[in-house]
């Protein structure tokens, strides 16, 4: 049961003899803030006392008066100007944790009309193994899918790869131009992932001597336009000086990141002028940019070499990126990537053209969408298709395939105008009920706040990000295992497993206890904390409620079948409890949203109820059996919770610690 969803509906019926349609004034019935005036409180006899012009507190007590809540609250109190608070009974909180006890669900129910989504997250480029910003989509992506299926929503997730851009391009001219053969026949992975690395360097270092001069004036542009507002005299007025001092701080942050960008820029071509090997290859392929696009041009116009390779090196590619899936525990329905719609875009544009859809402007066939003052391309007047076509033709797939009633998009927020601009396509189209949304997020940042990179200014792999949040994981097992009052419990496999789904999970909970539309800092030493907002705590709370269990020799299946009720006396108790049967809640609210840092919150306040209640009340030596039986209860039923909620973003838990 949602308790929240629960008592809207007695408001609902309350408010009904006072206004028509309460529904809008039913979000004011929300979690008590302060738990000395209850559990939860109405707020919304203000409101109305304003609409109806009748005084706070007697439209108050008129709503208390309707409501029928005896069954579940003790009776209502109006406080203040008009606040109704609501304290739930502690014998109806007993009864409902009993109710739960053997539910696998812990009372959370399906939603009564279960919707289709279609989820696109991960969805790397795969000529290149993923790196740190890859995490996000995938983790908040997966996450979003278990919750939405435990709901008992439709969920067909699939990883629209990117398997077929300019990526290819890159290794298509590695390849033909400087394969080491001997290490391709090693590693194909690590050869064409080398080969990426180079023909992107020499492409960014071609076009970067291009634009550097350019790039150089306009920074001393600035440097000039700040030195001259920097001379200006102050202004007497007030208004004035407010607004030159802004203007001076919008000049100095443009400065600084005019700055950064020469610096990343001239640092780039310094490592291709410093090594005699990358300055005889730049010299050697000066049209290399050019020549990339070509060889993507070709793969996709069918030319059989470039199929061929590319035949060839997906599968590999591929692999790479299901090992990163596997230590994940990330699965997916579908995989079509982009290579899978490309037969079907000249298709698509004809039917836009026939329509009279699509426009052709300068030779480029375009879309011209209201509200946006440049067109979405969807063909270029060399007749190649654009990202924009290839995500059209998926809408169409989708739409014909799956029917469903949403598609989310978990993609990083650059990309934001692109998805504006394709749902306003999909709409042109003809898509107009289908709900479609960018679940976009923020940036993963290094401790100087920029985005996170090796120390030689690499992006980081994710494989060995993983590796190293393993390694630290392990560190901290090791340490927490050796400080025990009774000596070490745990031999080394045990230690190794338990670092392993720790260090695993911490990288995961970093990100997904993170607002996803801020960016946050990648924190190694945070991240794996035994104290705080993280994985390792949750699971520390959770390996303590199976160690009770361990110690007193607690058959857990034949505690959750007493038909003993459950005593919720002392605060702590009551707090725990209650923290327990608001799961449903949490999982509600963060799907409005698509939020998985609602659940994460939720989860730090379970444990924290936990560590509060077990700190206070003795479990295995209460006074008496029957409060003995009954707290067992409540760890099994906070451990349960934790479990589950856990489960839900894609982690796991370990019975010892
Ligand atoms: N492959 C793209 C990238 O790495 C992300 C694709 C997101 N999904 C989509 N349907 N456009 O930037």
């Amino acid at each position: 049961m949602n308790i929240l969803v629960e008592l809207r509906l007695r408001f609902h019926q309350a408010l009904r003899t006072v206004v028509d349609d309460p529904t809008d004034l039913l979000d004011q019935v929300v979690p008590a803030q302060d738990p000395r005036f209850g559990d939860y409180q109405a707020n919304m006899a203000m409101t109305l006392a304003n609409r109806l012009s009748q005084p706070q507190r007697k439209v108050a007590e008129q709503i208390v008066q309707n409501l029928q809540v005896a069954d579940l609250c003790d009776p209502p109190e109006v406080a203040g100007p008009g606040f109704i608070n609501l304290r739930l009974r502690d014998d109806w909180l007993a009864a409902q944790l009993q109710r739960i006890s053997t539910d696998p669900r812990l009372g959370v129910s399906p939603v009564d009309d279960p919707a289709t989504f279609v989820l696109d997250y991960s969805s790397p480029n795969v000529a290149k193994p993923m790196h740190v910003g890859h995490i996000r989509s995938t983790v908040i992506g997966d996450s979003l899918y278990r919750i939405l299926r435990f709901l008992g929503h439709r969920v067909i997730g699939d990883n629209h790869l990117g398997d077929w851009g300019t990526q290819f391009g890159m290794i298509l001219y590695g390849y033909k131009h400087f394969r080491d053969p001997s290490q391709f026949a090693q590693s194909l992975v690590k050869e064409l992932s080398r080969l990426y690395k180079l023909v992107n360097q020499l492409v960014e270092y071609h076009q970067i001597r291009q634009e550097l001069p350019e790039l150089q004036s306009q920074f001393a542009q600035r440097i000039e336009v700040l030195d001259q507002q920097q001379a200006v005299a102050p202004s007497a007025d007030g208004a004035e000086q407010k607004r030159a001092a802004k203007r001076l701080r919008n000049l100095k942050k443009q400065v600084a990141e005019m700055r950064d960008k020469v610096a990343a820029a001239e640092k780039k071509l310094a490592e291709v002028e410093e090594s005699p090997e990358l300055c005889r290859l730049a010299e050697q392929h000066p049209n290399i940019g050019s020549a990339v696009l070509e060889e993507t041009a070709r793969l996709h116009a069918g030319d059989p070499e470039n199929l061929g390779l590319w035949h060839d090196f997906l599968p590999a590619c591929r692999q790479e990126i299901q090992k990163i899936y596997d230590r994940l525990d990330v699965r997916f329905d579908y995989e079509y990537g982009e290579s899978f719609y490309q037969e079907r875009l000249a298709e698509v544009v004809a039917r836009l053209r026939q329509r009279g859809l699509a426009t052709v402007s300068d030779g480029a066939v375009c879309l011209f969408l209201d509200g946006f003052d440049a067109p979405m391309i969807i063909q270029k007047s060399d007749g190649a298709y654009l990202y924009a076509t290839t995500d059209l033709a998926t809408i169409d797939f989708r739409m014909q395939t799956f029917q469903p009633d949403a598609i989310l998009y978990v993609v990083d927020h650059r990309q934001h105008e692109h998805f504006q601009k394709l749902f306003a396509a999909a709409r042109l189209v003809g898509y107009e009920r289908v709900d479609l949304q960018h679940v976009s997020f923020g940036t993963v940042l290094g401790n100087d706040g920029k985005p996170y990179k090796t120390r030689a200014g690499d992006t980081v792999g994710l494989e060995s990000l993983l590796d190293e949040a393993v390694r630290r994981a392990h560190a901290v097992v090791a340490a927490n295992d050796d400080a025990k009052p009774d000596g070490p419990e745990l031999d080394d496999d045990q230690r190794r497993h338990i670092a392993d789904v720790v260090g695993h999970a911490a990288i995961k909970y970093a990100d997904l206890c993170q607002n996803r539309t801020s960016d946050y800092k990648f924190d190694y030493d945070k991240m794996v904390a035994l104290e705080g907002n993280t994985a390792t705590y949750m699971q520390y709370s959770y390996a303590r409620t199976q160690s009770i269990f361990g110690k007193g020799q607690i058959d857990v299946q034949r505690l959750r079948t007493l038909d003993s009720p459950l005593c919720l006396q002392h605060p702590t108790e009551r707090a725990l409890g209650l923290q327990v049967l608001r799961l449903s809640e949490a999982i509600a609210e963060a799907v409005v949203d698509y939020r998985p840092n609602i659940l994460t919150g939720y989860l730090f306040d379970t444990a924290k109820r936990f560590s509060e209640f077990y700190q206070q009340c003795q479990v295995l030596k209460a006074e008496s059996e029957a409060l003995r039986t009954s707290r067992l209860r409540l760890c099994d039923l906070a451990g349960q919770a934790i479990r589950l909620g856990l489960e839900l973003l894609g982690i796991r838990v370990v019975e010892k610690m």
